[in-house]
């Protein structure tokens, strides 16, 4: 049996969108207000596309920042994933306009569908193609414009969706010396799967069908039970991540930001410090498969991330899906 190649963070960048949406603003557009949305999910603002941008645009943005940052062409890439719902078109994905937009003609490229837990899946299997030999350099984003899908006039999810992309360039550990992907995991529960949807507008109900029905052609989500799963399934990431390691090596969590109310009931089941946590959910809303590498990316660049300690990433959504991995940067 060949032994599996250790695999490594080069490099992680990210990219939202100009424009902002604020509290105030939905305020305007449906019935809510700033403080209901602040003390129920901690979101002040996010960050929405502007007409003529697309999930594309901003995969290819933080593709490039990444692969600056890991210092790596393009042209030295072999694989591109990208985890998305919401892809420019319901087919192709995403991930072949991306490997047209910054040139990396050798690398195959292909989507994965995990809903919030997209960057998880592909950072598991950026991470597995890598480990078993069969590719070498593979760049993997997470990318929503998740604003094209909500309902503006359903004050109970509307409230919750931004747009970004994040990424991250996967090396053999050797190459990169950083970010050594130790452990990691996915999950499903396939019988939650209208939890938290878009029911029309796929083959099983396309709108050229008769009965077609337009409202369903949005997200649609049952909050509260959704709220409890992603409490649990947090805590128990976390949980799981971190059994046996040595407390002292431990550095953040990086959550998936759904809703502060549930990073903080998470915490408080595994007696978690809050400055252990990466939260950005304030300026950012829920970005879903972006959301992971846009926090992660954030602390890089304020400097929270320390050298040789632990990182947990977690994160969990539509399907009902979930992903961990553990990180020791
Ligand atoms: O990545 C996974 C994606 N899914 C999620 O992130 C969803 C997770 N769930 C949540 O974050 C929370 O359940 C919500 C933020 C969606 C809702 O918060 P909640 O504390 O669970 O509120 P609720 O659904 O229990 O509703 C409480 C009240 C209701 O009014 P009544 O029936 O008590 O009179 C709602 O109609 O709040 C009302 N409400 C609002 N009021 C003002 C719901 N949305 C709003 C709103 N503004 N935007």
């Amino acid at each position: 049996m060949t032994s599996r190649v250790r695999v490594g963070i080069a490099g992680i960048g990210s990219h939202v969108p100009e424009k902002i949406l604020s509290n105030r603003d939905l305020e305007q557009l449906v019935d809510t207000t700033d403080e209901w949305i602040v003390k129920r999910t901690g979101i002040r603002e996010r960050r929405v596309v502007s007409p003529g941008e697309n999930c594309s645009d901003l995969a290819t943005a933080a593709a490039q920042k990444a692969l600056a940052a890991a210092g790596i062409a393009a042209t030295e890439l072999d694989m591109i994933i990208v985890g998305t719902v919401t892809a420019d078109h319901v087919f192709p994905g995403v991930a072949p306009q991306v490997q047209v937009n910054i040139g990396a003609p050798q690398a195959s490229a292909f989507d994965v569908s995990a809903a919030c837990s997209g960057f998880l899946a592909v950072l598991n299997c950026g991470e597995a193609f890598i480990a078993s030999g069969a590719a070498r350099r593979v760049l993997v984003i997470g990318a929503e414009a998740l604003t094209r899908m909500v309902n503006y006039e359903d004050r109970g999810s509307c409230i919750l969706f931004g747009d970004a992309a994040g990424a991250a360039v996967l090396t053999p550990f050797e190459h990169c010396d950083q970010g050594e992907i130790l452990r990691r995991s996915l999950g499903a529960d396939g019988t939650g799967h209208s939890m938290i949807w878009m029911e029309s507008g796929g083959t099983k109900q396309p709108h050229h069908m008769e009965g077609y029905d337009s409202s369903r052609n949005f997200i649609a989500m049952q909050g509260r039970e959704v709220y409890r799963f992603a409490v649990q399934k947090m805590a128990e990431l976390i949980e799981t991540s971190l059994e046996g390691t040595d407390p002292e090596e431990f550095g953040l969590v990086i959550p998936h930001q759904v809703n502060q109310r549930i990073i903080d009931g998470a915490l408080e089941r595994v007696g978690l410090a809050p400055e252990k946590v990466v939260v950005n959910i304030e300026r950012y809303g829920n970005t879903s498969a972006a959301s992971v590498p846009l926090a992660w990316d954030e602390a890089l660049r304020d400097g929270r991330v320390e050298r040789g300690k632990l990182l947990v990433l977690v994160a969990f959504g539509a399907g009902l899906t979930w992903g961990s991995a553990l990180v020791r940067w």
